[in-house]
């Protein structure tokens, strides 16, 4: 194949270097290559041409999806995502798939989840003193936001449950090696092999969530069986209208006026789930991760103006992008930035490059807040934490929410880092994490 250069280490080295130091990895490509570059690793089954300036970042990210699908690139989470998940359709079912599911996340509706998330982020960020190893903290926080706020789960018991099967679940996806090999197997060696534990996980994990899915559909039967006189004051005690992600999803209907199956609203579920619990805790670790370096940011975040906490949300999401790129496999042979390439290559918007180019962001590897409040905006196709196109991410206002939520909470906590300096990136299943987790001393 004539691809655009790359380094000639064998797939084994690069997949090895990809997986562990990203960060370095991505930079001395980028050094010793330019844009674009061809990299060669076990991540995908040919080689991927990583593009990251914005004309280009552009032409991929417009690409047609009959001839670039992005969906084969999730393949590997079939298992657990489900037949119906958007993050494996592509084409017309894939953006029919999108419009459903965007529904929770219009204006109002998503803004009437904000403070249930500052609340659950109040409570944990109360807790915190001493040694604190944030990854870990905000893992916890960001599955317990999907636990209420997307899932709608209440009191204790039901979210006990939940918790327990998504762990059990997540650590058979969280290891990108074992999910790989598990993939290509795909054989019960019974009960105790890594399949076996992992298809048992999945059923019970399935099987909680359509038993929540049942009783939601319901309660809502009840409160549209009532009298509107009744409404008021009878809707379940606490529970508001739409108070959560699945209530709204409920409420779904496709061209013929049908309501979702169960097992389509279970995907809908754990597409929320995979691509909302580790990509915003990952995000906020690593925002702990800067503050923690850099005390007059967390002195002007205490002042507390909304549009510096903004800045800080946006700078943290382009220093440390929790994914470094936006993949498609090309079906056939295409031209991106007047380059030929082959049928049977994958190509990538390179977040992470993109958003660390020099020549895009003044002094790019510094954490300065500042540059969102000075000077000109950026070009929009240069800030890509969230990739872009049809398949930019389905949850990205409510990420961003999140994280502004969080450091609001976080705002009058005095943060050091354990050690002076900066932790590395390394990967883990598709996000990149602080290697030592993000640990920092509060008080
Ligand atoms: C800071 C946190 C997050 C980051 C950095 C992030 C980033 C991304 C990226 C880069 C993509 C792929 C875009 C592409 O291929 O062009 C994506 C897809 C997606 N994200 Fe997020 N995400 C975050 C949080 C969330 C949250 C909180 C949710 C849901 C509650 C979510 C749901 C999704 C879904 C459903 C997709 C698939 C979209 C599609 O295929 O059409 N993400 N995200």
């Amino acid at each position: 194949m004539n691809l655009p250069p790359g380094p000639r280490a064998p797939a084994a080295w690069q997949t090895v270097a990809w997986m562990t130091r990203p960060g370095a990895f991505l930079r001395s490509v980028h050094r010793r290559f330019g844009d674009p570059v061809t990299i060669r690793t076990y991540w995908t089954d040919g080689p991927m041409v990583l593009f990251s300036a914005p004309d280009a970042v552009r032409e991929v990210f417009r690409l047609d999806p009959a001839i670039a699908p992005a969906g084969q690139s999730w393949e590997f989470l079939r298992p657990f995502a489900g037949p119906h998940s958007i993050l494996l359709l592509d084409g017309e079912e894939h953006l029919r798939e999108r419009r459903l599911m965007q529904t929770p996340f219009h204006g109002e509706r998503m803004r009437a989840f904000t403070p249930m998330v500052a609340e659950l982020a109040r409570r944990e960020l109360s807790t915190w003193s001493g040694r604190v190893t944030a990854l870990e903290r905000m893992r916890e926080l960001t599955l317990e936001i999907v636990l209420r706020v997307v899932f709608g789960a209440r009191g204790e018991q039901e979210a006990t449950q939940l918790r327990g099967a998504v762990e059990d679940t997540l650590d058979g996806v969280r290891s990108m090696p074992r999910m790989l090999a598990m993939a290509l197997v795909q054989r019960d060696l019974g009960p105790r092999s890594p399949w076996g534990r992992f298809r048992v996980a999945v059923e019970r994990f399935d099987a909680l969530l359509i038993d929540l899915v049942a009783r939601r559909q319901a309660e809502q039967q009840d409160d549209l069986g009532r009298a509107p006189s009744d409404e008021a004051g009878s809707r379940g005690g606490d529970r508001p209208e739409g108070d959560s992600m699945l209530a709204l999803l409920l409420e779904q209907r496709d061209e013929d006026g049908n309501p979702p199956t169960d097992r389509h609203l279970r995907d809908q579920l754990v597409a929320l789930l995979v691509g909302g619990h580790d990509s915003s805790a990952a995000s906020l670790a690593w925002a702990f991760e800067r503050l923690a370096r850099h005390p007059f940011v967390q002195a002007r975040l205490r002042e507390r103006d909304p549009a510096y906490l903004d800045a800080v949300v946006k700078e943290v999401l382009r220093v440390r992008p929790a994914l470094t790129i936006a993949p498609r496999r090309l079906l056939e042979p295409v031209r991106i930035a007047g380059r030929p390439l082959p049928a049977g290559a994958h190509v990538a918007a390179c977040l992470w490059l993109a958003l660390r180019r020099e020549d895009l962001w003044p002094e790019a590897s510094a954490f300065r807040p500042e540059r969102w409040l000075e000077g000109p905006p950026p070009n929009p196709l240069s800030w890509i934490p969230f990739g872009g196109g049809v398949r930019r991410c389905a949850g990205a206002p409510f990420a961003e929410m999140e994280m502004r939520e969080v450091l609001r909470a976080a705002g009058d906590l005095a943060l050091r880092p354990v050690r002076p300096d900066a932790e590395r990136a390394r990967r883990s299943m598709l996000v990149l994490t602080p290697h030592r987790g993000a640990e920092v001393l509060v008080g």
